[in-house]
């Protein structure tokens, strides 16, 4: 089917088709993934600056209240806006290393920090190559030293050779946060989902929390944080509370991170968003179960 370039883009971002999926649509198998990744952090950065202007974001740093933290790694970093709620929150002098397989992404993050008065370096280091098992992103050595006080680091969490060394020796960290995790429509078709069977956006997003849980591990100090936020039911009684305790409990389980604490917010997607965002819901609900509340839901979890 053939769309009018200056109709609205029948994905529902609000933008015309020709700004929108076309260049997606149009571009050849093996440039795919790049064009998906430029759709999606466009539609993302769109649907961050609503989130932020509601105070979406300064509610996520909040729930960290009472801990200090000096050194931060986020996962997933997308357009930046929690980074800035971050930094508000702790101050300035908050150390900043962010990291997301989707370069898009972080040229509009280091363009949000930079609004922020807040200095980021973009290390852009990742070559995509469409291969017979799916797309496979490569990328040499990183950095070392990193740029302070916020580096921003091209580099898939599940799959980067040199990711986790450079963490090593940059820490330990302080906090480690993976806020509403999500990707583009073509990172299905990376090989390493597809190694994983992932199926849906919701397999895609356990898999990369679980490698959250166990990379906080080997990075955070003792005493150190991990803090996941999700779009997911209200855990608005007792019952739905234990679940998230009991899922979370799981995904820590091979690690020595221990869950604390649930927090939530009634969450209503954005008027005019246009990222579709998928929800988590933590268990089994029988078919005539109403449609529960979402809300944002952060697990605060501690390394012993
Ligand atoms: C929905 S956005 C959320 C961005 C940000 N955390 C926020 O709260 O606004 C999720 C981000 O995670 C990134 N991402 C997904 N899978 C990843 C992976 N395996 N490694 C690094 N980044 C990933 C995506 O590219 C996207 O920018």
């Amino acid at each position: 089917m053939r769309f009018e370039p200056n109709a609205p883009c029948p994905c529902g971002s609000g933008r015309k088709y020709k700004k929108c999926h076309r260049a997606f649509e149009e571009a050849p198998s093996h440039e795919k993934y790049g064009a998906a990744q430029g759709v999606y952090a466009e539609s993302w950065r769109r649907t961050s600056e609503l989130q932020s202007a509601r105070g979406d974001y300064a509610w996520m740093a909040e729930q960290l209240g009472g801990h200090k933290a000096k050194q931060l790694f986020d996962i997933g970093t997308g357009s930046g806006h929690g980074l800035v709620a971050l930094s508000a929150y702790f101050g300035p002098d908050l150390r900043i290393v962010g990291v997301d397989e989707n370069l898009a992404c972080l040229k509009i993050a280091g363009q949000t920090l930079a609004n922020a008065r807040l200095p980021a370096q973009v290390i852009a280091r990742l070559e995509t190559e469409e291969t017979q098992f799916g797309f496979v992103q490569r990328g040499g050595a990183i950095p070392n030293p990193l740029p302070r006080p916020i580096a921003l680091i091209e580099a898939d969490l599940l799959t980067d050779e040199h990711l986790e060394e450079t963490l090593v020796q940059d820490g330990p960290f302080d906090l480690v946060t993976i806020w509403l995790t999500g990707a583009h429509m073509w990172r299905r078709y990376n090989a390493y989902s597809l190694h994983r069977g992932a199926r849906s956006e919701h397999d895609l997003r356990i898999i990369l929390q679980n490698e959250a849980y166990e990379l906080a591990d080997r990075i955070l100090r003792p005493g150190g944080l991990l803090q996941v936020i999700d779009r997911a039911e209200a855990p608005t009684t007792d019952a739905v509370r234990d679940e998230y305790f009991a899922a979370h409990g799981d995904q820590a389980d091979p690690t020595s991170l221990v869950v604390k604490e649930v927090t939530y917010r009634l969450w209503q997607p954005p008027e005019g968003a246009p990222t579709q965002l998928i929800d988590t819901l933590p268990g089994e609900r029988p078919n005539d179960f109403p449609e529960p509340q979402l809300a944002l839901v952060s697990i605060l979890s501690e390394k012993a």
